[in-house]
Order: structure tokens, then sequence, then C-alpha cells
């Protein structure tokens, strides 16, 4: 089998905010997006769980024949990533919270994560981190993506924050850096970016996408042939091609 398509696998919708990152970096890539919709939201659930679905999804990927897998989930990726290496015989790529990277450029950080995610941050006690974890909100923008089936009823979550109480955090300017903790929340950027006044908003895509490219030029397996540039396999798989397509064609939607 060709193994020819760098997989992206998540929870659901997430990804597709990594997908979008690694298509602009590695233009000559075909990819696959899987998303597990039905299982989502991830960042509840505790570590067991998450390995159990998670060795299940990537074995299903690989059947697909796939050079790559890019985990697109903060939660699966600090949790359990070295465990799913055990059971791919192809590189698999995690998303992180670029915490150290906002760390080392000083400040206050913000790190807004699943539960899960926020956790493993709180207890690691970076100097000038706080950690929370938004127990509703992936699960809320996969909700709403997926019953009114249009992004801009994501975009437009303003009650998003108030749904975890941020809207009352009156933290205006405090944070000189917020990180978006879970590839969810790429999709409500721009209503943390007005409720935090933050400097800078980072996420874990960019980075991921850079060790992505550097697997690719060692490889020299780039391929060419861009028809059918993304896949989209799963039970969910209509769901997720159509919000990607409106995410694409929403330019400025996510950056
Ligand atoms: N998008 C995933 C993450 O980055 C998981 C969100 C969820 O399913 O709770 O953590």
């Amino acid at each position: 089998m060709n193994k020819e398509y760098i997989a992206v696998y998540d929870s659901g919708i997430g990804g597709i905010s990594t997908l979008a990152e690694l298509e602009k970096r590695l233009p000559a890539e075909k990819f696959l997006y899987f998303g597990d919709n039905g299982n989502a939201p991830y960042g509840n659930r505790t570590k067991d769980d998450l390995l159990k679905i998670a060795v299940n999804n990537i074995n299903y990927i690989c059947g697909f024949g796939v050079k790559a897998i890019v985990v697109a989930c903060n939660t699966l990726s600090v949790t359990v990533l070295d465990k799913l290496r055990y059971y791919s015989d192809v590189p698999i790529f995690g998303v992180f919270p670029p915490v150290e990277t906002a760390v080392l450029s000083g400040g206050r950080t913000l790190l807004l994560a699943t539960p899960v995610t926020a956790a493993v941050y709180a207890e690691k006690r970076l100097n000038g981190v706080t950690a929370i974890g938004l127990s509703r909100l992936a699960g809320e923008i996969e909700r709403r993506a997926f019953s009114l089936g249009e992004i801009n009823a994501v975009k437009h979550t303003s009650d998003a924050l108030s749904l975890e109480g941020l809207s009352r955090m009156d933290k205006a300017g405090f944070f000189d850096t917020v990180i978006l903790g879970c590839t969810h929340f790429s999709f409500v950027k721009k209503q943390i970016v007005d409720h935090f006044k933050s400097k800078t908003v980072l996420n874990g895509n960019y980075f991921t996408a850079k060790s992505v490219l550097r697997m690719v030029k060692n490889s020299k397996s780039s391929v060419n042939n861009c028809k059918n540039r993304v896949l989209f396999v799963g039970r969910y798989a209509r769901f997720n091609k159509s919000f990607y397509e409106k995410v694409v064609s929403a330019s400025g939607f996510i950056s």
C-alpha cells in the first residue's frame, strides 16, 4: 500500500485548525482527516479511556496507508502520545500548548485548555503560568458546529466564554500571553483575544507543523499530485469536510 497521506486526528473539529496550518506549511503534501466526533469531548476523560479510544483510532487510520500521524489534540498529546507511539509503525506527532515558549519570553501567561491538559500544566508549577481547565467549551463548540451546521454559530458564541465563567474573570490586559491549549479554541480565538486583551495569543499548531515539515524534508517524500488534497474518513467524514470547507472559505476565521 502506498503510504502517501499525513493523517490528522482529533476528537472532532478542533484538529481542522491544525490541518489548516499544516496545509499552509506543507503545500506539496496530501492529508487525511479523522475526527472522532462521536466520542468528543475528550477533555474530561480518564487517561485509560483516552488510551483505549486513541489506540483504536490509530489502528483505523493506519489502515489507509499513512506515512505519519498528527495527533491534533492537546489532551491526547500531553497524556498518551508516548504510549501511542508503541502502537504505530509510522511517526506520530502531537500538538502541545507552547507554555515553555511563553515562559521564556517572561511575563504572565494564561493557559486555557481542557481540564486534563490544564491539570498536567498546573502540576508543573511553571513560573508566571496560570492554567485553567474549561470543562464545557470544546464540547459546546463541537455541539454547535454539529447541530447548527455553520461556522458562524461557533464564531459568534459570544456566550461561549460566559459558559465557563471566564467573562466574569476581570483580567483584561493582565496576562501578557494567552495560550489556546485546545485545538477547538482556535475557533473562538477572537472572543478570547477581545476579552483578555493580551498582546500575544499562541497555540501549538505552528510548532507541530514545523516538526512535520522537518520530517518531510528529511525523508524527501513529498508528493506533488494535489488532487484530493484532503481526504476525510470515518463516520463523521461528511460533517468534518463541510466544516473544513467553511473554515477555508471564511478567510481569517482562524489564524
Ligand atoms: N481538541 C482537543 C484538544 O486539543 C480535545 C478537545 C476535547 O475533545 O475535549 O485538547
